[in-house]
């Protein structure tokens, strides 16, 4: 059978550049993932496991991303464009050394996303959008530094928000730390996309289908695409050694959803109802995971 755990000899150096023999490193795992691939499991490939050099510079990238992102929630307010919001991205960023990762990135113009109300995600930072008194906005920012990728979203409150649209973004965050808490090693994806489903589902909100997580780091969009419609037991498992983000859409209404046809960038709801995403990006660990950016 085809693998990407080929074993080394047992007293050379790892590959995940440990430093250690593969014997008293990598073997076990690569002996475990061969196994679990010839039961048909999806596991992820060699190149989707970070190595202790790759998370540590994924790591130094998160601390600009996270950075940028408190600013943000410093200075975000009633009568601020969108534009100022990217402007702050963009010289934060800058200045701290890293590359707003969404700048260019397949003819996207700005350094961050302003998804406002009924936007599902991809909104355009523009001088002439003004945040009002009422609205709902996620902040959708990601870094790179020394080719390391970052990415994490937050959502904001505008003044006087109606209970409804603090409802979704409250539980909205809470489908999150729900995705968070079942990253599971040697579980699969599923499982923890469906958690965050049901959860949006008990509370008569639905969750959009097309677009979701991925992986993240040495590049902006890695495998797996990480759904949270998906079912228990299917999809990628998750294994130690993987990053990726944790970032639904979950809708008031219907989870239909279509792009701008101007900009070709801009996702809203096809109900015109509101929609709210937080984002994190996680490392699978032996135990559970560690946030990496929030
Ligand atoms: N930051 C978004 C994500 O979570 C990606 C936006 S791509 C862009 O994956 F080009 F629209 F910015
Ligand atoms: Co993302």
């Amino acid at each position: 059978m085809r693998t990407t755990y080929e074993k080394l000899d047992r007293n050379d150096p790892c590959w995940c550049g440990s430093g250690k023999k593969y014997k008293k490193c990598h073997e076990a795992f690569d002996d475990r993932m061969r196994l679990l691939e010839s039961r048909g499991e999806i596991v992820p490939p060699r190149y989707l496991i970070k190595t202790p050099s790759q998370i540590q510079g994924i790591k130094e990238s998160a601390k600009i991303n996270i950075a940028v992102l408190d600013e943000i929630s410093r200075t975000i307010k009633i009568g601020m464009t969108t534009q100022e919001i990217d402007d702050i991205v963009y010289s934060l960023t800058k200045k701290m050394g890293g590359i707003p990762a969404t700048l260019d990135y397949q003819g996207y113009p700005k350094s961050v996303c302003t998804s406002l109300n009924n936007e599902v995600c991809h909104g355009i930072p523009d001088s002439g959008r003004i945040l009002k008194d009422g609205d709902i906005i996620n902040v959708d920012c990601s870094t790179i530094l020394n080719g390391y990728f970052s990415d994490s979203s937050r959502m904001f409150m505008l003044g006087d928000v109606s209970l409804e649209n603090r409802k979704l973004v409250e539980v909205t965050k809470e489908c999150m730390e729900i995705g968070i808490k079942h990253v599971i090693p040697w579980t699969h994806l599923g499982d923890m996309g469906d958690a965050v489903h049901q959860h949006a589902l008990k509370n008569g909100y639905t969750v959009v289908r097309q677009i979701g997580g991925h992986g993240c780091g040495l590049e902006f969009h890695e495998d797996p695409f990480v759904s949270y419609v998906s079912k228990p037991g299917q999809e990628m498992m998750m294994v130690p050694g993987m990053v990726f983000t944790i970032e639904p859409m979950v809708n008031m209404g219907t989870d239909e959803i279509y792009q701008d046809q101007e900009n070709g960038w801009t996702i809203y709801t096809k109900d015109g109802k509101p929609s709210a995403q937080w984002e994190v990006q996680v490392l699978v660990t032996e135990t559970g995971c560690e946030i990496l950016t929030y």
